[in-house]
């Protein structure tokens, strides 16, 4: 589905029910969200990832609400097509239903986003019918959940063991019941994950949860290669973009020490 109309979540469900794919990038910027959206990816998410890739926080808890409405607007300001879609940051939910309607509101009203993602099952299903109640679509996220990281005890696979299995069942089949339009799952063995698609009617968008997903999201400078250390299993890396930087700022520097930068066709007369 490669056409100029603006996607919607709609499209997300008919890409289900006629086996296409759906694509998905994680996005903060002007720039990444023009380029991407000018090839014709579905969706842009301004993951609440933007702590640790844009930020350079050691996890995401510390993304604030603000974080994110800036950079939806930034990515909102670059992208025609895509769906836009809106993370709600740790604290930004969870706290009543209330204030979790308010910042997803937010999202869409200043950050310019179509719809909102947030993380967790079963205990996040009242707070996404309350969203719901104001003409917000939401995405839902279930697996290895980032603001999760703490009770995790770190970055780790989800749903080894066969209690973890039939949780994360449970809570997909709620979260549907709850009103989502699709949902995200992380860094889960590939068999749970084709499960859980089989189960649902709604799409599921995989992250380190194996082929069988109905979409595939990566976060962008995972993608291209602008990371540091941190190289999950599930990424592939299309492109060395922290090589073609780094080569492009040391020749740059080499030429104005030896006075070959700037040259007469980079002066005015
Ligand atoms: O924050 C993010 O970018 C995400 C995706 C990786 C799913 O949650």
């Amino acid at each position: 589905m490669t056409t100029m109309e603006k996607i919607t979540i709609k499209d997300f469900q008919k890409m289900k029910d006629e086996g296409i794919k759906i694509t998905m990038i994680s996005a903060y910027t002007y720039p990444l969200a023009r380029i991407i959206d000018e090839i014709g990816i579905d969706s842009i998410l301004i993951g609440d990832s933007l702590g640790m890739t844009v930020l350079g926080y050691e996890n995401t808890l510390e993304v604030t609400i603000e974080d994110s409405i800036r950079h939806s607007q930034a990515v909102a300001r670059g992208t025609k097509r895509a769906h836009i879609i809106g993370d709600m940051p740790f604290l930004t939910y969870g706290v009543n239903v209330e204030e979790t309607v308010r910042n997803a509101g937010r999202l869409v009203k200043e950050g310019k986003c179509e719809s909102v993602k947030l993380e967790g099952g079963e205990e996040r299903t009242e707070e996404i019918e309350g969203i719901k109640s104001i003409g917000i679509p939401v995405l839902g996220h279930i697996g290895l959940t980032p603001t999760y990281v703490n009770e995790f005890g770190g970055f780790k696979v989800q749903g080894k063991e066969s209690k973890d299995e039939e949780r994360l069942i449970k809570h997909a089949k709620m979260l549907e019941e709850a009103g989502i339009y699709a949902l995200i799952i992380e860094s889960v063995p590939w068999k749970l994950a084709k499960k859980i698609t089989e189960e649902l009617s709604i799409p599921t968008i995989g992250i380190g949860a194996g082929e069988y997903c109905d979409g595939q999201v990566l976060v962008i400078d995972d993608l291209i290669g602008l990371t540091f250390d941190l190289k999950p299993k599930f990424v592939k890396k299309y492109a060395d973009v922290n090589s073609i930087i780094k080569n492009a700022v040391i020749e740059f520097a080499e030429e104005v020490k030896s006075g070959k930068f700037p040259s007469q066709e980079h002066r005015y007369d």
